[in-house]
């Protein structure tokens, strides 16, 4: 069991199918969560209730908004005295085939840009005081398999990813030592949104892995609490939550 006993995380897009079972996972490890929401503010004061442990936080933190982000962490400060976790998990795609360009507009593209990337800077540069000022801070980055593979739900997406994971590099080395920065990469992960796609489809992804099933949100969640809690010589590097997809 990692213990993650008086640590104090807060999990960005929260109430998403990954984000709900990271902040359960690192809850039941013992830290205290402040729960990032962007519009689903009713979802994360649901579930702040249902987390193990206590003091848990519906915060708003719309990764596009700096200045309400310099809001969450005054109210991180205040409520937690500190931060020492931070999980940059807000993300957002479409569907676009790859090879259709014209569908893929400026505004599509301009949105995964900010959400996925710029997000994760601006995330970072808010919080960044607090976790540097626990000398032995964590940034856990949820990028994709689509930045190693380039298969994903469309190329912008795909590139917002492999930018993260290039971001994990050059934040590690800029931050460090205080701060340890680390991505996390899942395979397809059976969310709810997944389990709506067709099974023939998602029996032909699984069959695909070389560990012979999709990822659950559970399996994120683990990645997370251990390069929280337990890979502490570990920073600038991808920890992959795969099965292996990209072998088979
Ligand atoms: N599911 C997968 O198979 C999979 C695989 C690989 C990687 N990932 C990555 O894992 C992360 C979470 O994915 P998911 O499946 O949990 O997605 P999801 O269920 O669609 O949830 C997305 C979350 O992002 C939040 N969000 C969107 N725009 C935001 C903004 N501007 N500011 C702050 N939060 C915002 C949403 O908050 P609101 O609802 O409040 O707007 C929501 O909580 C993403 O980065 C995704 O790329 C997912």
């Amino acid at each position: 069991m990692i213990a993650l006993a008086n640590k104090r995380a807060l999990v960005t897009g929260a109430t998403g199918g990954l984000g709900k079972a990271i902040a359960a996972g690192l809850a039941a490890a013992g830290a205290r969560v402040a729960l990032g929401y962007n519009r689903a503010g009713a979802e994360a004061e649901a579930l702040a209730a249902t987390l193990p442990g206590n003091g848990h936080l519906p915060l708003c933190a719309p990764v596009t908004d700096s200045a309400a982000l310099s809001e969450a962490a005054g109210r991180i400060m205040a409520e937690f005295g500190g931060l020492d976790i931070l999980v940059n998990c807000a993300g957002i795609t479409r569907f676009c085939p790859h090879g259709d360009l014209e569908a893929l507009d400026d505004a599509i593209i301009n949105d995964i840009l900010a959400v996925n990337v710029r997000g994760v800077i601006a995330c970072t540069r808010a919080m960044r005081p607090m976790l540097d000022a626990t000398g032995r801070g964590v940034i856990v980055n949820i990028s994709s398999i689509a930045a190693r593979t380039a298969m994903g739900s469309n190329i912008a997406y795909c590139a917002s990813k492999a930018a993260v994971d290039n971001l994990t590099m050059s934040l590690a080395r800029a931050l460090a030592p205080k701060i340890r920065v680390l991505s996390v990469a899942p395979g397809l992960v059976d969310t709810e949104f997944v389990k709506a796609l067709s099974q023939d489809w998602r029996d032909e992804q699984a069959a695909r892995t070389p560990l012979g099933d999709l990822a659950r949100p559970e399996h994120v969640a683990d990645a997370v609490v251990a390069a929280a809690g337990l890979l502490t010589y570990s920073t600038g590097t991808v920890i992959a939550v795969d099965g292996g997809r990209p072998l088979g």
